[in-house]
């Protein structure tokens, strides 16, 4: 998909659709009013007939307009006064009205409408993502070919947004190149997000990191169980070890800075299959648990969109990756194994596994000397009790870091809620046996799970998302998010501008 800015004149534009937007009862806005001159009248119309009635997100597909050029007429109701999540899912409305078309070009003028506190810039950004988001398919383990599989295809291919040419036409053009980048990472882990997990395994998830080393000149390093084994990260492999598929400990790095500019560390839950271990999960949804690894997909997924916008910046990103099984030789609830920093865990639960993969690459990562570091796991139940699936949880002894981390999700649409990490809830994970017990109890799950990392990161700037509620979609839209990649990649771009 091409997205480009275009100032061209919405009547003698030949396109295969032309989208433009319905106000309730305000005056409507230009492109409309110029298409409802130039075809006498239509829309007045259909709006009279209640075919279309302007509220935000409501669409009308109008073939072989009068009057126009354009092949197709989308008008797509934007409210009167549209705030930007108005006008956010008028445009993903439109959006995926748009890609049940077969248009291969559009030219999109939503882009002009007056939203309140969003200017030119954010809006062409909103678009842009918007059409990105309804045009993603997963389909590759789908075998129709010819027809079948190009009517499950969104044909559009280019995509003109409307705007009348002005001074901040590079701005907007930059706003439009940083969605795509973002959009392409966003994609990256929805795709690895989707795939099964006898597919996307740990060793499938390196292959990965490797293809992005060519096509995104990332330096990638892989290591083995024999090479953790060495480092003594004793808490992750006793994970994989019940297990077939060996562990990998996937290391990226992007060098936008200079050498010795501090990086970014990004460290995700690669946990390509949780079916708990030992602690066996129940069978119900059991297969969404694929999507273990959407934290390590989010990880590779904001190295795309910095490599791609070649960000100014030194950005690692570290990604554990095992399986969790049940076998002969799998972590026994009470098993106590001693972590890469030393310390050492009883195991009371073999399904509190993320926190024993991410310690270990939490320790591994402060060879980096990170200016900050950031995990991202769908470590807990607990969080989407918490806080359901608008938003991700946000921990962080930090305030600073966290706050600029909830800014970054606010304005990527991609929000973060903070939770706390106080010490109060510490005692929770004590162990007679062990340094620390592996769970905490019933009560406050996620923040007992960040506090279990909090051990591990006292030397680093750190935050950590659970992004259990937000990573994916269950039921009949099911499938990955690729959140909280556009949070992230917001703030790789900030951390590179200033
Ligand atoms: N991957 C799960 C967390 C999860 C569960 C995410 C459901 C999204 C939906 C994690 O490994 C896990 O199993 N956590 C346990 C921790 C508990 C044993 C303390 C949980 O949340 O039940
Ligand atoms: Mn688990
Ligand atoms: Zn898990």
């Amino acid at each position: 998909m091409k997205t480009q800015l275009s100032s061209l004149d919405v009547l003698r534009t030949r396109t295969d659709c032309l989208v433009v937007g319905v106000r309730e009862s305000a005056q409507q806005p230009p492109s409309t009013r110029k298409v409802e001159k130039a075809s006498k009248g239509l829309i007045a119309s259909l709006i009279r007939s209640g075919d279309i009635d302007g509220r935000p997100g409501s669409t009308l597909l109008v073939p072989s307009p009068g009057g126009i050029q354009a092949k197709r007429l989308l008008l797509v109701g934007v409210g009167d006064k549209p705030d930007i999540d108005d006008f956010a899912s008028a445009a993903l409305a439109g959006a995926r009205r748009l890609c049940a078309t077969r248009s291969v070009s559009a030219v999109v003028a939503l882009t002009e409408i007056a939203v309140t506190g969003a200017d030119l810039i954010t809006r062409a950004r909103v678009v842009t993502q918007a059409i990105q988001e309804a045009s993603y398919r997963f389909n590759r383990l789908k075998t129709a070919k010819g027809k079948e599989a190009a009517r499950r295809q969104c044909s559009v291919t280019r995509v003109s947004l409307l705007a009348s040419t002005g001074q901040n036409d590079a701005a907007v053009r930059a706003g439009i190149h940083e969605a795509s980048a973002i959009a392409n990472g966003v994609a990256l882990a929805k795709d690895l997000g989707n795939l099964p997990g006898n597919l996307c395994t740990p060793s499938y998830l390196a292959s990965q990191a490797r293809k992005l080393a060519r096509s995104h000149k990332l330096k990638v390093d892989i290591l083995d169980e024999a090479k953790m084994k060495a480092l003594g990260m004793g808490a992750l492999l006793s994970v994989s070890r019940g297990s077939r598929e060996p562990a990998r400990l996937i290391v990226m790095e992007y060098q936008g800075g200079r050498r010795t500019d501090p990086p970014v560390a990004l460290v995700g839950k690669g946990l390509t299959f949780d079916a708990g271990g030992i602690s066996l999960k129940p069978a119900a949804a059991m297969d969404e648990m694929k999507y273990d690894m959407c934290g390590g997909a989010s990880v590779f997924g904001a190295m795309v969109a910095a490599a791609e916008l070649k960000l100014k910046l030194n950005v690692v990103g570290i990604v554990p990756s095992s399986e969790n099984l049940p076998d002969g030789a799998a972590n026994r609830p009470g098993d106590i194994v001693t972590s890469m920093s030393g310390k050492t865990i009883e195991i009371l639960n073999t399904d509190a596994e993320g926190r024993l993969i991410l310690c270990d690459a939490l320790t591994y990562a402060e060879r980096y000397k990170p200016a900050v570091i950031i995990d991202i796991a769908t470590l807990t139940g607990a969080c989407v009790v918490a806080l359901g699936h608008p938003a991700t949880g946000l921990f962080s002894p930090d305030d600073d870091l966290a706050e600029e981390l909830l800014a970054c999700g606010e304005s990527a649409r991609d929000r973060a809620w903070r939770m706390p990490v106080w010490d109060e809830y510490q005692k929770q994970l004590d162990s007679p046996f062990a340094d620390m017990a592996n769970i905490g109890g019933r009560t406050a799950g996620a923040v007992t799970a960040a506090c279990f990392l909090a051990r591990f990161t006292k030397n680093m700037t750190w935050a950590h998302l659970d992004i259990a509620g937000t990573a994916w979609h269950s039921g009949a839209k099911k499938g990955a998010t690729g959140r909280p990649v556009p949070m992230l990649s917001r703030f790789l771009i900030n951390r590179a501008a200033r």
